[in-house]
């Protein structure tokens, strides 16, 4: 066990609007639900350190051993002409920045939820909405083992502890994510993804893949800069997608 995600390890580390307030429960079903519904301002926050019932996307479960990772979710109420969905890639980018302040390594973005470490997923967002009030809920694996990690995943996870060999200070990733995260969506609120496009292209994990989608084989061009990913489905044909299930070979 590394420290813990109590206020008192995390508020000297909040250095924004996000993080305020900060609701902070030793062990809850998810995170998710602690916002939900609260009716709480934009910025705030539920974290844990332990989830019983923890959510994943597609209605899979998110799993981590007590005091191992980042469980965290941020409400957001986003502007009515901001295109929800983008949220995801939002997110992902501020997770992959808070990951490369970390370890000093460059992380990636699986389209579209998912942040790659040296090819493994170290983190996931699963987005929640309910009356145009958003929930983003962060997944990142911190400091689990080997064994601790999940095998039964589509993609192979991985924690920044099985990739470099260190422990973190998860109080601190928190509050670095939190940062990053505030001011990432201030662009998005304001200029949309096409401001961000240049951070999030750069980090594009399936860019030329092999892949498929829902089943279906392709290969992945890009994340275009409305925040679909464009494939090429054979016989110069290209198709852009808004959502959908990304497999990729090894
Ligand atoms: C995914 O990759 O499937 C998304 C995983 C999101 C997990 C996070 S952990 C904090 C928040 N609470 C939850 O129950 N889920 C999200």
């Amino acid at each position: 066990m590394t420290g813990s995600l109590t206020f008192e390890a995390v508020a000297q580390h909040i250095r924004g609007r996000f993080g305020k307030p900060y609701v902070y429960e030793p062990e809850c079903e998810s995170t998710q639900l602690l916002l939900l519904g609260s009716g709480l301002p934009e910025g705030a926050t539920a974290a844990t350190d332990h989830q019983t019932s923890g959510r994943g996307r597609m209605g899979r479960p998110w799993t981590a051993p007590p005091a191992s990772s980042v469980l965290v979710s941020v409400m957001l109420h986003p502007p009515p002409e901001r295109h929800l969905p983008e949220l995801s890639l939002v997110a992902a980018l501020a997770a992959a920045e808070a990951i490369e302040g970390a370890t000093g390594l460059t992380a990636q973005i699986k389209w579209p939820n998912d942040v790659m470490l040296n090819r493994r997923k170290v983190a996931g967002i699963l987005s929640e909405l309910s009356e145009r009030v958003v929930v983003v809920g962060i997944g990142m694996n911190v400091n689990q083992t080997l064994d601790e990690l999940p095998r039964d995943t589509s993609t192979e996870a991985g924690s920044l502890r099985t990739l470099t060999g260190c422990s973190y200070d998860r109080a601190m990733l928190l509050g670095s994510l939190l940062f990053r995260l505030e001011r990432i969506y201030d662009g998005w609120r304001h200029g949309g993804l096409a401001d961000l496009y240049g951070e999030i292209g750069a980090r594009d994990f399936l860019r030329g893949r092999r892949i498929t989608v829902d089943g279906k084989a392709a290969t992945a061009s890009q994340i275009l800069r409305d925040g679909r990913l464009e494939i090429d489905v054979g016989s110069h044909e290209t198709r852009a997608i808004e959502s959908g299930e990304v497999l990729f070979a090894r």
